[in-house]
């Protein structure tokens, strides 16, 4: 009930240590912790379940064999719905987690080793998410959509030593190479030794002599006999890039003791699963939804856990509300531009399907709006599944903000409460912290919690001035949020250089930097704007020299195909204008306020202008905007 949120609230923030304690000792443990927490937000350095030791693996498999070895663990979804689904028990997880963790000993790897895993969404990918965890080695998942040169960037990061990954992909309609991209990659890649190779679409590929095998030959030859590493809370799990304000995406670290329990903790209770429920979360496990919210939540509760290879409109816009049906799911969690996507189809899509295992419904990634937000509701949620709407971060690890399905209240685009253990502040520009309801500010967290980010990969200087330095004492999210006057928080999205598309995150000096390689272009700008389906669109401002050139479909094309080769098609900008000149201050700073208005189409109200160094540059960006056609 709402009375226990509340007095479980409390509790987290008058005794921390005794809130995640308790939690904590419902795992297996191979060494109890010496202290719960340790250490602030000044380093910044947070330890927790200080000495304890542990295998993730043990606690998402081995644990619930006694009870749970012939129930479900995976079901997976092929891309086309003729092919035949897989179900797998967690006796066969169990098993085929221990093998491909021996495969990984046997061509190398060792605990502290770093991996990165390239691959579709086929079980394969979970396997060897665990067969890393099993064995100590840091997984660093790389989304299937990046660029040979995105891949190239992560692995030489990271040093990984290996990396498991497919000959190819089905993806709707298309069958994409995979490995291709992965020999590229390696092009300028040395630490890599080996690369494991899970057979998937059986096209003829490339294998290196001495570096490439492939797994099913390599399974022949292991037992599943592979006893658990043992591992401090506070060693590495994982390995996750994502992109900030600058042009570099940075590796997020989490560690394997608070992860798991707040992974476990935050599924549970945001989701309300009970057992036997069918859990489906469609995110793909290249994204921090995927690690905690389709790998590692479910399996350490004990979960039924869906994957889904193929994408919402494939054979046609009904195929996520069929495979509800097929296999009966009940609890759903998606991203609003998916809803977005599918709402802008006919819903005759959805009345097909009877949707009546559906007890549950969730959203993850970016603003809903009001519109969606009600669509799915009445819709697919037939007026009677709660909505949790789940603010967090690939730093945060786990859900932050968030109703707790049935148990707290759900107010449209509204994240609404802290989990226990979260403790959200508001601050205004001058870091001090709004006390009041009805009031907007920098969305900050005040005391540590189990799965926070613990460093950026190789550069800890880069983790205290991202997240640490801005507000003294906070850790900082980069998302501006409003607080109701019931306490509820409403994220309103990104105040740095950050453009949330489709859920995905990238940074605009990322793209800048992409486009700037163009041998014609002199500089760029990027901005997002806001777009029906995907909620937030690419826009990039360009000068090649001092006039507008007339061939403009080229150079747009070439953008796009730099774009493309740099980061992957997921970063297109959607928008190309050619400009001559970009709105600067007298000290050269580039006026990204006003970009983004024009991009957004609202130019009446430009603001203060008086610092701009030439102020006619923005009459002429205002008429180019009009003028312009849609690049892709
Ligand atoms: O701006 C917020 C938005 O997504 C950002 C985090 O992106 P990423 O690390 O890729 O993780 C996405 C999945 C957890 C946040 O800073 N965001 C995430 N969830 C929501 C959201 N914005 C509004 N409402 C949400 N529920």
């Amino acid at each position: 009930s709402f009375e226990e949120y509340k007095n479980s609230y409390k509790q987290s923030v008058n005794d921390p240590e005794g809130f995640w304690s308790d939690i904590a000792s419902t795992f297996q443990w191979k060494k109890k912790w010496d202290h719960v927490l340790q250490g602030d937000f000044k380093q910044p350095q947070v330890k927790w379940f200080v000495n304890g030791k542990l295998n993730i693996t043990e606690n998402c498999l081995d644990r619930h064999l006694e009870k749970r070895s012939k129930q479900t663990a995976i079901i997976w979804e092929p891309n086309h719905p003729r092919d035949q689904p897989i179900h797998l028990t967690y006796a066969e997880l169990h098993e085929k987690v221990c093998k491909y963790a021996n495969v990984l000993k046997e061509n190398g790897a060792k605990k502290g080793d770093r991996i990165c895993i390239y691959m579709p969404m086929i079980p394969e990918i979970t396997i060897a998410v665990l067969a890393c965890a099993r064995i100590g080695a840091i997984h660093s998942v790389v989304f299937a959509g990046f660029s040979a040169q995105a891949i190239a960037d992560r692995i030489n990061d990271a040093s990984c030593s290996m990396v498991i990954t497919t000959d190819g992909m089905y993806r709707g309609p298309k069958k994409l190479p995979v490995k291709d991209t992965i020999d590229s990659a390696l092009e300028t890649c040395h630490s890599v030794k080996k690369v494991l190779v899970v057979q998937r679409t059986a096209h003829p590929i490339k294998m290196e002599e001495g570096r490439d095998v492939w797994v099913h030959e390599e399974i022949e030859k292991v037992t599943s006999d592979c006893p658990a590493e043992e591992m401090d809370a506070e060693d590495m799990l994982f390995i996750l890039y994502t992109s900030g304000s600058t042009g570099k995406p940075k590796g997020v670290v989490h560690t394997c003791g608070g992860y798991m329990v707040y992974a476990e903790y935050s599924f549970r209770n945001v989701f309300q699963y009970e057992d036997r429920d069918v859990y489906w979360c469609s995110a793909d496990v290249g994204w921090i939804t995927g690690h905690t919210y389709l790998i590692y939540g479910p399996l350490l509760s004990g979960a039924t856990t869906l994957m889904f290879e193929g994408v919402p409109t494939y054979p046609d816009a009904g195929r996520f509300w069929k495979v509800v049906d097929k296999h009966q799911v009940n609890i759903f969690y998606t991203a609003p531009t998916a809803i977005r996507s599918l709402m802008a189809s006919d819903l005759s899509f959805v009345r097909n399907y009877k949707l009546n295992s559906l007890k549950v419904l969730g959203t993850v990634g970016e603003p809903i709006n009001e519109e969606a937000w009600y669509w799915y509701f009445e819709h697919i949620g037939k007026k009677k599944c709660p909505i949790v709407d789940t603010w967090w971060q690939t730093e945060t690890g786990g859900a932050m903000i968030s109703p707790l399905a049935n148990i707290t209240e759900n107010k449209p685009t509204f994240a609404t409460y802290p989990l226990p253990g979260i403790q959200p502040v508001l601050l205004d520009k001058n870091g001090d912290e709004i006390k009041e309801n009805e009031k907007e500010g920098y969305l900050c967290i005040k005391f540590p919690w189990p799965s926070m980010i613990r460093t950026t990969y190789g550069d800890h200087e880069r983790c205290r001035k991202t997240y640490f330095s801005s507000y003294k004492g906070y850790y900082f999210t980069g998302d501006g949020a409003k607080r109701d006057r019931d306490g509820m928080y409403r994220i309103i999205g990104r105040i740095d250089d950050v453009i949330n598309v489709s859920g995905h995150r990238f940074g605009t000096a990322e793209i800048e930097n992409a486009i700037d390689e163009h041998p014609e272009i002199i500089e760029s700008a990027v901005v997002g704007y806001p777009h029906e389906i995907k909620g937030q669109g690419i826009y990039a401002y360009v000068i090649c020299g001092d006039h507008v050139p007339e061939d403009r479909g080229r150079i747009r094309e070439e953008i796009i195909a730099m774009v493309d080769e740099q980061i992957g098609k997921i970063a297109r900008p959607e928008k190309i204008q050619f400009v001559e000149n970009l709105p600067k201050t007298r000290s050269g700073k580039i006026m990204r306020r006003i970009l983004r208005k024009v991009a957004e189409g609202n130019t009446s109200n430009l603001g203060d202008t008086t610092t701009l160094l030439e102020p006619k540059v923005v009459e002429d960006i205002i008429q180019g905007a009009v003028k312009l056609e849609s690049a892709v």
